[in-house]
């Protein structure tokens, strides 16, 4: 087989890059991987999802989606290199030439350069939390709260330092009010410096950028990590801790959600099924090793997520904070619950400041990875400089970040963004191991694979892949979409959100009137439709329900507002993908297209 990374390329094209070395490659892979989905994703979601049971569901996704997802992302990437292209709509036209190609490469633009959108927001946060943490902020907010209270009042020493931490997010990303964010200077400046960072990194590029910076950032992020886990580890009465985390709740196993929210932090921990790998490994050389290398950075990534991840945060928050406090969302475990129990633990500030320190380097080292995608193909599909294709990328993206960045309110802009972006992941990396099960051939694929490896891949891996990770896949799609597509349309509609919400301030007081008949739930349904109707937007009111009127019209209008959010969020999102399903054919017809084709006539092909 010829060359192809001298071939593919036209004198005027610049020289393909090539990772600097295995290690490397694995650090930056590892990197894209070990973020905020392990240090605060994962622990959330296995305390409220069975806790230990949680690792069932999870571990069967791992090995039926993870593991063979990521081989066939890494082969089609290294195999998409060698037709000169390392972006994601070009790595699937070179291995398929039809429309559909197109419009899976759009997905992959699509995914990460979203996740960007709404994932710097937390870095920036992470950044915030570290330095005030090492300021001291926390440790003077917790001193006043407690002031006055007796210490030997264990309870009301909780709740008060776990109110202080709770007003001190809420105050820092402005949860309670959409704009605030603008208002407040300082978390501004962070938002401003995460950008900076990524884009000076990425501007780099590949070996020199994020390679040399995931050198760095892995061991330091894996080493704080580990001495916090000691630390952790060392406390006394740690135990029950660790038994609250890892206790099994068999009976959640039976429940489809349980088994929806594992694989969906597979993919999402992992990095796994929506392009980064197929960009990253497309900077492999031809018979450079993928199915060790793969395995090496999805194993360094559990290492990271089980062992550090699912022992720290949970267990300490229930010695410290008790159960309530350990099994919040994933916010509020990370944000709220995380500072309070550095006021409680010994050297707190210092661990705290470390902590959060810890989560911005795991945060940078991923988001670097959801740019470059975007970056490949600005360069790749259109020609472009590294300096052009990075200060549009930072346009689009501080473009898209105003809607995370201006509706902090219960932090739905975030929300709604992240929701679909779990939907795209799904599809995405359904359509990817359709088309190398079925497009390219499972059994041509795994021979590829299994090209310059360290060891094969065991012999059932074409059947999974044709079959069995297909097939799970559309069934967690399908009740993925059963659980959530109609509650999740309804949320989008302000009229059904306003009425609602107008209903329930009228229902409680409703229930409060006759609270002397103790009315059924669904009796109380039939009075409150006879007396508000069912749009809860009556003309007149009986005298004592008069005065609630201001109270259920001012919950209208808030839902009403979240219910139009969420709408535009879901059509900006669509335009963005058709606006990037456009470029990826404009790409694809011309540029991306006379590459392949000059890769071919040298010589480049599928393999047989
Ligand atoms: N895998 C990263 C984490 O665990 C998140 C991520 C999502 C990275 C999407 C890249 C793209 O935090």
């Amino acid at each position: 087989m010829t060359d192809v990374s001298q071939n593919a390329e036209g004198h005027d094209a610049p020289k393909r890059e090539h990772w600097g070395s295995k290690l490397g490659v694995i650090l930056a892979v590892a990197g894209s991987a070990v973020g905020l989905g392990n240090f605060l994703r994962f622990p959330g979601q296995a305390v409220n999802n069975g806790g230990g049971a949680f690792m069932v569901p999870y571990i069967i996704s791992f090995l039926i989606l993870g593991i063979p997802i990521c081989w066939c992302e890494w082969t089609m990437g290294r195999l998409g290199g060698r037709f000169g292209q390392n972006n994601g709509p070009g790595v699937m036209y070179s291995l398929w030439r039809r429309g559909p190609a197109k419009a899976i490469g759009a997905m992959t633009l699509f995914i990460p350069v979203v996740v960007y959108m709404y994932y710097v927001f937390i870095e920036a946060w992470c950044l915030y939390y570290a330095y005030h943490f090492f300021k001291g902020t926390f440790a003077a907010t917790f001193a006043s709260a407690v002031e006055g209270i007796d210490p030997a009042n264990q309870g009301e020493v909780v709740d008060a330092v776990v109110g202080a931490s709770g007003a001190f997010f809420g105050n820092a990303v402005s949860s309670e009010k959409n704009g605030g964010i603008l208002s407040s200077g300082s978390m501004l400046w962070m938002v401003l410096i995460c950008f900076v960072v990524n884009f000076a990194i990425i501007y780099r590029g590949v070996t020199r950028g994020i390679e040399t910076f995931c050198k760095i950032a892995m061991p330091l992020l894996i080493g704080c990590a580990v001495i916090i886990l000691i630390r952790a580890l060392t406390l006394d009465g740690i135990s029950k801790g660790l038994g609250f985390m890892w206790n099994p709740d068999w009976a959640a196993l039976k429940n489809p959600q349980v088994w929806l929210a594992a694989s969906g932090q597979i993919f999402f921990t992992l990095s796994v099924g929506f392009g980064l790998i197929l960009c990253y490994s497309s900077y492999l050389r031809e018979n450079d090793d993928v199915v060790l290398t793969s395995l090496s950075a999805s194993s360094t990534n559990e290492f990271c997520e089980v062992v550090l991840g699912g022992m720290i945060v949970v267990p300490t928050a229930f010695l410290f904070l008790g159960a309530s406090a350990a099994s919040q969302g994933t916010f509020g475990l990370g944000f709220v619950t995380m500072p309070s129990i550095m006021y409680f633990m010994p050297g707190g500030n210092f661990f705290g400041g470390m902590w959060f320190g810890l989560l911005f380097l795991a945060a940078v080292t991923s988001s670097l990875s959801m740019l470059q995608p975007a970056i490949a193909f600005l360069e790749d599909g259109f020609g472009l400089r590294r300096s052009g294709s990075v200060l549009m990328l930072g346009v689009i993206t501080a473009i898209g970040a105003l809607g995370p960045l201006y509706y902090t309110r219960k932090l739905i802009g975030l929300d709604h963004t992240d929701f679909w972006c779990n939907f795209m992941m799904i599809i995405a990396a359904t359509c990817q191991v359709l088309l190398f099960g079925w497009i390219i051939g499972a059994e041509r694929g795994c021979r590829e694979m299994n090209r310059g490896a360290d060891f094969n891949v065991p012999r059932f891996m074409p059947v999974m892949i044709r079959w069995i990770t297909p097939g799970f896949l559309i069934v967690i799609l399908g009740s993925w979409a059963y659980m959530n597509a109609p509650g999740y349309l309804r949320g989008m509609s302000p009229t059904i959100q306003g009425s609602q919400a107008a209903r329930s301030v009228y229902a409680g007081a409703i229930g409060d009137h006759f609270s002397d008949e103790g009315l059924s739930e669904e009796m109380l349904g039939v009075r409150v439709d006879e007396i508000v109707g069912a749009s809860a937007d009556p003309e007149s009111l009986p005298g004592w329900l008069e005065d609630r009127r201001v109270e259920a019209d001012a919950a209208r209008t808030v839902a009403e507002e979240d219910a139009s959010v969420a709408r535009s969020v879901f059509i900006l999102l669509a335009i963005f993908y058709l606006s990037l399903l456009v470029l990826s054919d404009i790409a694809c017809r011309n540029r991306i297209g006379k590459t392949i084709a000059k890769a071919e006539a040298a010589g480049v092909a599928l393999g047989d």
